[in-house]
């Protein structure tokens, strides 16, 4: 079977590799981004994923990059991987789908399969189905919602936690079936339903999420406030099996390429335009809002009468153990501390993409390429992520480095009694001052 990507961002790559790979299908992966498919024909992975390019690498024969829209002319089936990022307003920006479908349209030349990977507001599936329906060519239109995590592309594309199929007829769900057997026979969960009902998993499960992470927040300041450690509270809580440990622990708020434009996208404006009240998406979109106004007062709190300091920022991913700076929290952050008068910062992040991304973003702020470059002389360190090598961190090598003895710890990566010569500020914890 010869399939056609559109896209090949996160999405896209790790659904060209699973294709190629585990359906043993012969993949055309087509992007518009003229300079993603010379990096891609020279073997040069752009993703910081380290599973998914090692599958990449070996997968040659069965996948072709390409940016000729020619190559994708009478395919069996088209993935759509683009984007959809927030319009002005916070609703889903379709253009790239459109864009990717027009093209679809134009090149197919038999009955096909059109699959809706992109994140869409609910009823596109629907919508294009009977637009398609005007072509000469038959389109089953399937919508199957993607729900990879950064980090574990390749992983999670293989094995999905579930396949949630939106279709309008019983051929779409075999042949998605057909395509992956291999991980339904596992007893990986197949769900059938309409498209509506396949967009909206994809929005309330993101929402979910995000209300998770700020609903833990909000929790940080009473815990706070009264005394008690939330890193204690949270380990509690999220024993019971009803509501789990993971995506439970306090953070400067959600962030990424997909968790703020979609809850923004489902309450702010989906839910506004039917009339429906979503009091819990909007609380979750500002407790997020809150939470870096409420971190920038702590900050702002112990710095204040401190002429010119110089502020370490550790951590600029949006998530630990990746590259991506889409949408991380920590620059609203940054975005507030740099309109108050004589704070210096420099910023750090363990993965070298994070930090040329951020360069290439964010030119303003200096992006220091080593840990010590960015702690030398500095009055405080701010963790903003919790990336494995952080916790790592030994009191004396801050002490060589750092001029001032203040810490802010916005993942609570250390215990409260690790450096004894430093203030240490976290989250959801009592504050401790220096013990020497
Ligand atoms: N990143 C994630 O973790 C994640 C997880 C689940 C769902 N999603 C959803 O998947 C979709 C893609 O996300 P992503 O992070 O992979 O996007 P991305 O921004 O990393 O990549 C999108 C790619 O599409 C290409 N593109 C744009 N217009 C095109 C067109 N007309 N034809 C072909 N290519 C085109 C761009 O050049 C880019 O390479 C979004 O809807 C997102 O919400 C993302």
């Amino acid at each position: 079977m010869k399939v056609g990507v559109l896209g090949l961002g996160y999405i896209g790559l790790a659904n060209a590799a699973v294709l190629a790979t585990v359906s043993k299908c012969d993949v055309i992966a087509y992007d518009v981004d003229e300079k993603r498919i010379e990096r891609l024909n020279k073997g040069d992975f752009y993703l910081a994923e380290r599973r998914l390019n090692e599958v990449l690498s070996k997968t040659k024969k069965k996948l072709a990059y390409t940016s000729n829209p020619d190559d994708l002319e009478g395919l069996d089936a088209y993935f759509i991987c683009v984007g959809t990022p927030a319009k002005e307003d916070g609703s889903c920006d379709l253009t790239q789908v459109n864009e990717a479908v027009d093209l679809v349209a134009r090149k197919t030349t038999k009955e096909t399969y059109l699959v809706i990977r992109s994140t869409v507001e609910i009823g596109t599936g629907t919508s294009l189905r009977e637009d398609l329906e005007k072509e000469n060519t038959k389109f089953h239109v399937i919508s199957l919602p993607e729900f990879l995590a950064e980090g574990t592309a390749y992983e999670d594309e293989e094995k999905p936690s579930r396949f949630v199929v939106g279709v309008d007829d019983h051929e779409s769900f075999d042949f998605i079936r057909s395509l992956r057997k291999d991980a339904i026979n596992e007893g990986i969960p197949f769900y059938e339903m309409n498209h509506e009902s396949a967009e909206l998993t994809k929005y309330a499960s993101n929402t979910f999420l995000a209300a998770k992470l700020s609903f833990m927040n909000e929790m940080s300041h009473l815990a706070e406030e009264t005394g008690a450690d939330i890193t204690d509270v949270a380990k509690a809580v999220g024993a019971d099996p009803r509501i789990g440990h993971s995506m439970f622990k306090v953070s400067l708020g959600y962030g990424g390429a997909c968790l703020p434009k979609d809850v923004s996208a489902l309450g702010e404006t989906y839910a506004k335009k039917l009339g429906i009240p979503s009091f819990m998406i909007s609380a979750t979109r500002a407790a997020n809002i809150l939470q870096y106004t409420m971190t920038m007062k702590k900050i702002m709190d112990e710095l204040e009468g401190y002429p010119n300091v110089r502020i370490a920022i550790i951590g600029l991913s949006f998530k630990a153990g990746i590259s991506d700076i889409r949408n991380s929290p920590i620059y609203d952050l940054l975005e507030a501390l740099t309109k108050e008068k004589g704070l210096e910062l420099a910023l750090y992040d363990v993965s070298k993409e994070a930090r040329e991304s951020s360069k290439e973003l964010y030119p303003d702020y200096h992006v220091a390429d080593t840990m010590d470059e960015a702690l030398m002389d500095a009055d405080a360190v701010l963790f903003a992520m919790d990336d494995p090598s952080y916790k790592e961190i030994e009191e004396a090598y801050l002490l060589k480095l750092m001029r001032g003895r203040t810490i802010f710890d916005c993942r609570n990566l250390f215990s409260l009694y690790r450096f004894k010569n430093f203030k240490y500020i976290s989250m959801g914890r009592p504050i401790r001052n220096p013990i020497n």
